[in-house]
């Protein structure tokens, strides 16, 4: 089943002065382009009202379900210019597959993959002129979906507001490339076996804040969290996957199951033997990790996702010190991953895997 996305063009669409003001300098997630991509789900008549239409606010009655409990999902991913001006897309079907994933998870309708490729499609050649171009530049497009039925009552909603919004955006982290500081929470968790972790729900966000406070107090750009049940594996950062990069050549990833299937985690995955490395999915000890960094088994570690793609990880913090990562700076191993995936989004390096799709 596929849904129809025709445009309805806002009537009072920023002038281009304004816009190219914006994207000489978007930042993140800050400012939305002209338009957004809805549709709704009701129990009784399935999906509709899709289109393409004025970006702006919903009306949300207070009592909708959203509001109590918490039943909504969301999507990350970018659309890219490149230099001859053409705008792609990167493995979108993954990012609708994981949608389809979570939904399921947080018993919210399914929406066709088909439906989900066709508003983010309609929604980019909408506010095609939103795609900015240049450096590591690119549209980031949030896909979401959320339970409004109006009643109070635990179960899942009756009536589910999709949408897709799209903000232009510069570099993930202010500092650009340079290697972060991470701080391992002992205190609190993100995921448990048979919970939500492996689904991208706002609610698994809205836990990870007080640890991602603590973070920043502590200098840190984000939170490195452990297992729930032993707290002695790693498990992923609060908003990215994690890589160790070891001295004989191994990329080493946790084990899925209780963390999200990163689109860029899976790519790195695939990527990294056409770079001469060894990719292994299992699960990792803190206890590896750190001793790993003490006898230089471990050379580098590196964070990974749509937002930031590969961002050194230059020093790992926790109550009890600091561990530096190899030098403290941008290893050789993280930062041609970096490149190799860029330019394969970027198209300057040949897309072997079939992962880029132009829409424009
Ligand atoms: C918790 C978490 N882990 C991992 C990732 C990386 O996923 P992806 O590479 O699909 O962006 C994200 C970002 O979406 C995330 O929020």
């Amino acid at each position: 089943m596929t849904l129809k996305f025709d445009l309805q063009p806002s009537p009072a669409p920023r002038g281009d002065a304004e816009r190219e003001a914006i994207l000489a300098d978007p930042g993140f997630g800050q400012v939305f382009t002209d338009h957004m991509a809805v549709a709704t789900w009701t129990a009784a008549d399935g999906w509709g009202d899709s289109a393409v239409v004025p970006y702006g606010p919903f009306a949300l009655d207070p009592a909708s379900a959203v509001l109590h409990y918490a039943q909504e999902i969301f999507e990350g991913m970018k659309a890219y210019r490149r230099a001859d001006g053409s705008i792609w897309l990167f493995r979108p079907e993954k990012n609708a597959e994981r949608f389809a994933v979570s939904a399921h998870r947080l018993a919210l309708p399914e929406l066709p993959v088909e439906a989900f490729l066709e508003s983010i499609e309609a929604l980019v050649e909408a506010d095609e002129a939103w795609v900015p171009s240049g450096g590591e530049t690119s549209l980031y497009l949030r896909p979401f979906m959320f339970a409004n039925e109006v009643f109070l009552g635990v179960r899942s909603s009756r009536r589910v507001q999709y949408c897709v919004i799209a903000s232009p955006a510069g570099s993930y982290f202010s500092g650009g490339v340079a290697p972060v500081s991470i701080w391992i929470s002992r205190d609190y968790t993100r995921a448990a076996p048979g919970g939500t972790g492996a689904a991208k729900c706002g609610g698994n966000y809205a836990a990870s804040l007080l640890a991602q406070a603590e973070a920043a107090e502590q200098g840190c750009s984000q939170v490195l969290f452990t297992d729930a049940i032993e707290r002695k594996w790693i498990d992923e950062l609060g908003g990215m996957n994690v890589y160790l990069v070891t001295s004989n050549g191994e990329l080493v990833t946790p084990e899925l199951g209780t963390i999200l299937e990163g689109v860029t985690r899976d790519a790195i995955l695939q990527l990294c033997p056409e770079l001469g490395l060894t990719p292994v999915e299992r699960r990792v000890s803190l206890q590896e990790v750190l001793n790993g960094l003490k006898t230089g088994a471990i050379t580098e570690i590196f964070a990974c996702g749509t937002a930031a793609v590969i961002t050194p990880i230059g020093e790992l913090k926790d109550v009890d010190g600091q561990y530096r990562v190899g030098s403290g700076e941008a290893g050789e191993v993280t930062l041609g991953l970096r490149q190799a995936l860029l330019d394969i989004q970027y198209g300057r390096r040949e897309d072997t895997h079939g992962w880029t799709r132009r829409i424009r």
